[in-house]
């Protein structure tokens, strides 16, 4: 049998949206059906800004807006990321006539579940970003003077790195990894917004840096410049929270929307963290 491409399928008049909503950081979800007219070629932020225009639910009832997040439309910032019937990825790219053909009842949109809600489908990702931080995931800046052209790089540490190098901070990796577990605080009535913001820093710092980050620290590590800071990274890696809290269920390289070879990064961190432990033992 000839399967169907979805957008010969005919198409419903009306399309069901379930959304799950969360009012402010803290408080209990709770899930809101909506009804919109079917367009074609629609993508699920064109579904979300249908919503917002109509400001009612399936019943008619006035609501607030959803709200949800996001930046480029073309699935290069990584901040529209949410879990789409069941599966982490970016709204941007989530076509609707495809989402329609494997599910024609309804399209269920829900706030990835390894971050703490701050409304609706928008998430803090900001112990991600501090996942890149703990690995000193950039470039340092060696001189403020025009020094001339850097280092030629290897067509192989090229083309190593470009795949890498496509990391969009997006969360889709951490989302999927068993061994990546929310960390949600609130701040206490006797605690300013700074000593809150350090306790959360704290939390941060001890939990699963994430595979995102290890990958970036094997990009860096592999850059003529980067990998000046090359120890400091691994350094970070052989810590708490580090490389051993992976338990290599790969879960992380089966949902990246940039198919990058997360767990071939984790097996290099893997190899170059134990070359490290050794030269440390000798230096001694
Ligand atoms: S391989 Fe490691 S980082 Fe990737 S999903 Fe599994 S536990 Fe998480
Ligand atoms: S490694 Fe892939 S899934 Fe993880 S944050 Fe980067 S782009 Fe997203
Ligand atoms: S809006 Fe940037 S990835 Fe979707």
């Amino acid at each position: 049998m000839i399967a169907l491409e979805p957008s010969t399928k005919k198409r419903p008049e009306f399309i069901n949206v379930r959304v799950r909503r969360q009012d402010a950081p803290g408080k209990a979800p709770y899930w809101e059906l909506h009804k919109i007219k079917y367009e074609p070629e629609m993508n699920v932020i064109s579904v979300l800004q249908r919503i917002a225009a109509q400001s009612t639910n399936r019943d008619g009832k006035k609501v607030t807006p959803v709200a949800w997040d996001c930046g480029c439309l073309e699935e290069v910032c990584g901040s529209c990321t949410m879990v789409i019937n069941g599966r982490v990825r970016q709204s941007c790219s989530a076509l609707v006539d495809r989402l329609l053909a494997d599910n024609a009842d309804e399209i269920v949109l829900e706030p990835m579940s390894k971050f703490p809600v701050v409304r609706d489908l928008v998430v803090d990702r900001a112990r991600l970003f501090q996942g890149l931080e703990r690995v000193k995931a950039w470039v340092p800046v060696d001189s403020y003077y025009n020094m001339g052209a850097g280092e030629r790089i290897l067509r192989e540490d090229q083309e190593r790195n470009y795949p890498l190098s496509q990391c969009m901070s997006c969360g889709c990796c951490v989302e999927a990894c068993p061994q990546y577990n929310k960390i949600e605080l609130t701040q206490k009535s006797d605690e300013t917004a700074e000593e809150f913001e350090a306790r959360k820093r704290q939390a941060y710092s001890e939990a699963f840096v994430g595979p995102h980050a290890i990958s970036q620290a094997m990009l860096f590590n592999n850059h003529p410049t980067g990998k000046s800071l090359a120890g400091e990274r691994l350094d970070a890696l052989e810590g708490p929270g580090g490389l051993a809290s992976c338990g290599n269920a790969q879960n992380c390289v089966a949902v990246c929307p940039k198919e990058i070879p997360l767990t071939t990064s984790i097996a290099r961190a893997g190899r170059a963290t134990t070359l490290h432990a050794i030269k440390k033992w000798f230096d001694k």
